[in-house]
């Protein structure tokens, strides 16, 4: 009985600690970045020094709190900076770390000069500016991904679901009161095909504000992405996404709730085990320890078979990579654009799913995973 119990405890326990564990060796994914050169500094400068300590800041508070975090430095208006970064509800705090670092690094040799500055990665934004930009929504900077295949399958169905799930998603977020002001929702479009959605705010906003800023971005859902099988809209305060794949983790989505077990009874009356007991508790021990193994194994063989995969995706596609980033000056104007985009822009075929193409507002636009 109480061998049962313990192995039964241990196995729980290797379970959790596999689901809980990113055998993905966390490499990050850059998107885009966002820095006009209107306003700019010069390398020997307050500013740049400032910046120095921010990032130093940032980095070092990466894995605390809800995956964001926001500082200001400098005292006056000509060198003060504010800044933060805000990652992704559902990624593991050992990823947050990564994706700061990875972003501060990157951004001084992309906009080695600009004041303000957006950079996306797949699992975390950062962001900066010599002007004020805490608790306020920014829906002007923006970032326009869609997957390259298309929905096929009833299409006014799939609006319809869309919408109706984007608009419960959106609210459901703004109102993830105190904590991340994120949200993950799906639904089914058909018997076969399911809908996965993900949106997210920085908390500094308000629940208002929040809620405005997502509903923004679905409105640019169908100029930009009517029917593609997955799109996102990233402003510099919020961001939505939806696929036809399971692309966000369920398991870390919501803060999960301790499980709140009762301590195990040890102790079953007087000490000193009899032999029996002893290989009783020993036996399953042994083989759930074993099952663990092999679990441990084959996942981390999964997850470098994955992460090949990927690297030879990026490879592929690394012409595309720099197109991206020789762009850069475009999402300024998208900056300023409205839901200007043509519909029907379109690249080669892509490969599985996860091809994207950027839109951007002079009709240019490149695949980048
Ligand atoms: C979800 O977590 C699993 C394991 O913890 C990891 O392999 C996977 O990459 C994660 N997915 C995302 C989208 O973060
Ligand atoms: C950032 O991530 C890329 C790709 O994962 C990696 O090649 C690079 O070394 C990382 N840089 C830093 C500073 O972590
Ligand atoms: C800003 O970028 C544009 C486009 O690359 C370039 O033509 C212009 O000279 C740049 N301006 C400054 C002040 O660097
Ligand atoms: C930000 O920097 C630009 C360019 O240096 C300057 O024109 C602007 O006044 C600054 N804004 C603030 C609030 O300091
Ligand atoms: C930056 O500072 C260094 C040392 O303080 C100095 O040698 C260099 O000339 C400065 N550069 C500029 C552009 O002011
Ligand atoms: C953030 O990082 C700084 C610099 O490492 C550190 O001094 C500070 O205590 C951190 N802030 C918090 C709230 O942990
Ligand atoms: C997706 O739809 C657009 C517009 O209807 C069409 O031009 C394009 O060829 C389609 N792409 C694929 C991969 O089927
Ligand atoms: C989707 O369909 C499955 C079975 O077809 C059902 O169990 C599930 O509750 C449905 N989910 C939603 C959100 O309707």
């Amino acid at each position: 009985m109480l061998a049962f119990k313990i192995s039964g405890y241990l196995f729980l326990f290797c379970l959790l600690f596999l689901f809980s564990t990113r055998w993905v060796s966390c490499s990050v994914n850059y998107l885009s970045h966002y820095c006009p050169n209107t306003t700019t500094y010069s390398p020997n400068s307050t500013y740049r020094s400032n910046l120095n300590q921010l990032f130093l800041v940032l980095s070092s508070n990466a894995t605390r709190d809800n995956g964001f975090y926001s500082y200001e430095v400098g005292r006056g208006p000509p060198d003060r900076i504010e800044g933060l970064f805000l990652c992704r509800g559902d990624v593991n705090t050992d990823v947050y770390e990564e994706c700061v670092r990875n972003a501060t690094t990157k951004i001084l040799q992309r906009c080695p000069k600009e004041k303000e500055v957006v950079i996306w990665y797949d699992e975390c934004m950062l962001r900066y500016s010599n002007i004020s930009i805490f608790s306020r929504s920014e829906q002007n900077i923006r970032l326009i991904l869609t997957n390259t295949q298309n929905i096929t399958d009833q299409p006014d169905r799939i609006r319809t679901v869309l919408a109706a799930t984007l608009n419960e998603l959106a609210t459901e977020a703004a109102n993830d009161l105190p904590g991340k002001k994120f949200a993950t929702k799906q639904a089914n479009f058909t018997a076969f095909q399911t809908l996965y959605t993900l949106a997210q705010c920085t908390p500094d906003l308000s629940s208002g504000q929040c809620n405005a800023c997502l509903q923004d971005c679905i409105s640019n859902f169908p100029a930009c992405c009517d029917l593609n099988q997955g799109a996102r809209v990233n402003f510099g305060s919020c961001n939505i996404r939806y696929e036809m794949y399971h692309f966000y983790n369920s398991t870390l989505a919501p803060a999960p709730t301790p499980p709140n077990r009762p301590p195990p009874t040890t102790n079953e009356g007087n000490g000193g085990m009899s032999r029996q007991v002893i290989i009783a508790i020993a036996f399953p021990t042994v083989v759930s320890l074993v099952i663990c193994f092999i679990g441990c194994f084959l996942l981390t063989r999964r997850a470098k078979q994955r992460r090949y995969d990927a690297v030879e995706e990026e490879n592929d596609e690394g012409n595309d990579i720099s197109t991206i980033e020789s762009l850069q000056y475009d999402l300024n104007t998208v900056g300023l654009a409205t839901n200007n985009f043509s519909p029907d822009n379109k690249i080669g075929e892509g490969g599985f799913g996860s091809v994207y193409k950027v839109k951007k507002y002079n009709s240019k636009y490149v695949s980048i995973r």
